[in-house]
C-alpha cells in the first residue's frame, strides 16, 4: 500500500528544518547505503549523528505520534531515527530495494515501511520525482513540502535525476507490528471503514462494536510485538 499523508509538518516546521539544513555539512550519501544501492546512488545526506539531525528527527517524530492517519497505515513498532538527503542537480539515486536490517546504535530493526517526507516546494527542482514499483506498475510521487508518502519497504524504487534545483527530503523506515504490506493493508481499510461506519451510525452501533473485536482479533493473530 501507498499512502499519501498530507500536512505532516506545517509551513513553520518545513522552514525550520530547511532553515537548519542550510547550515549543515552535507556527506556522500553513500554511507547509509548497502553494497548494491551504493552503486546507484548519487545525493547528499546530513552525517546521521550530527546534533542538527537528531533535532529535526525529534520534530518529525513527534509529528508523525500524533498523526492518527501515519499510527493507523504503519502500526509502527520502532521508527528508524530520521535521515535528511539532497538531490541537486544531475544526481539521482538508481533502482534498488532498501536493507531489509537496519542499527540505530545497539537497536535492530527490520524495515517494513519506507517514508519519504518532502522538504522542498516542487516548483523548486525539476526531476526528482521518487518513482516506487509495485504490481500495478511505477507510480511517479512528488508531493508538497510537509507531506510524506509511505510505501512498503520491500519495493523496487528510485529517485529520478534532477534537471533543475534542489530536492531536499527526510526518509526514514518504521519496523510495523505487523510485517506484511497486504495484512497491514486490510488492517488499514478495516481501520477506515469502522471509522467511517462509527460516524454514521455511533461507536455503541452493534456493528462498530463487532468489527472493532474483529479488528482487534487480527491484530492480535498478526502482530508481532
Ligand atoms: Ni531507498
Amino acid at each position: 500500500m501507498m499512502l499519501h499523508l498530507e500536512g505532516v509538518l506545517t509551513p513553520e516546521q518545513v522552514a525550520h528544518c530547511r532553515q537548519v539544513l542550510q547550515a549543515q555539512d552535507w556527506v556522500d550519501g553513500r554511507v547509509t547505503a548497502g553494497e548494491q544501492s551504493a552503486r546507484a546512488k548519487n545525493n547528499l545526506q546530513v552525517p546521521q549523528d550530527a546534533p542538527a539531525a537528531r533535532e529535526l528527527g525529534d520534530l518529525i517524530l513527534g509529528a508523525l505520534g500524533r498523526n492518527p492517519r501515519f499510527v493507523a497505515a504503519a502500526l509502527p513498532l520502532r521508527v528508524y531515527p530520521p535521515l535528511f538527503n539532497r538531490y541537486d542537480e544531475g544526481m539521482a539515486f538508481g533502482a534498488h530495494v532498501d536493507n531489509a536490517i537496519r542499527f540505530a546504535g545497539p537497536v535492530r530493526f527490520r524495515t517494513d515501511v519506507s517514508a519519504t517526507l518532502f522538504l522542498s516546494d516542487p516548483a523548486d527542482y525539476d526531476g526528482g520525482e521518487l518513482i516506487v514499483e509495485d504490481a500495478y506498475g511505477e507510480h511517479a510521487v512528488k508531493l508538497p513540502a510537509g507531506d510524506m508518502i509511505l510505501y512498503p519497504a520491500t519495493s523496487l524504487h528510485r529517485v529520478a535525476p534532477i534537471v533543475r534545483g534542489s530536492r531536499w527530503a527526510a526518509f526514514f523506515w518504521a519496523q510495523s507490528m505487523i510485517r506484511a504490506d497486504a495484512q497491514r493493508s486490510l488492517l488499514f481499510d478495516l481501520d477506515n471503514a469502522i471509522q467511517n461506519l462509527s460516524v454514521k451510525a455511533g461507536q455503541g452501533e452493534p456493528s462498530v462494536v463487532s468489527l472493532t473485536g474483529i479488528y482487534n482479533n487480527l491484530l492480535r493473530m498478526w502482530s508481532d510485538v
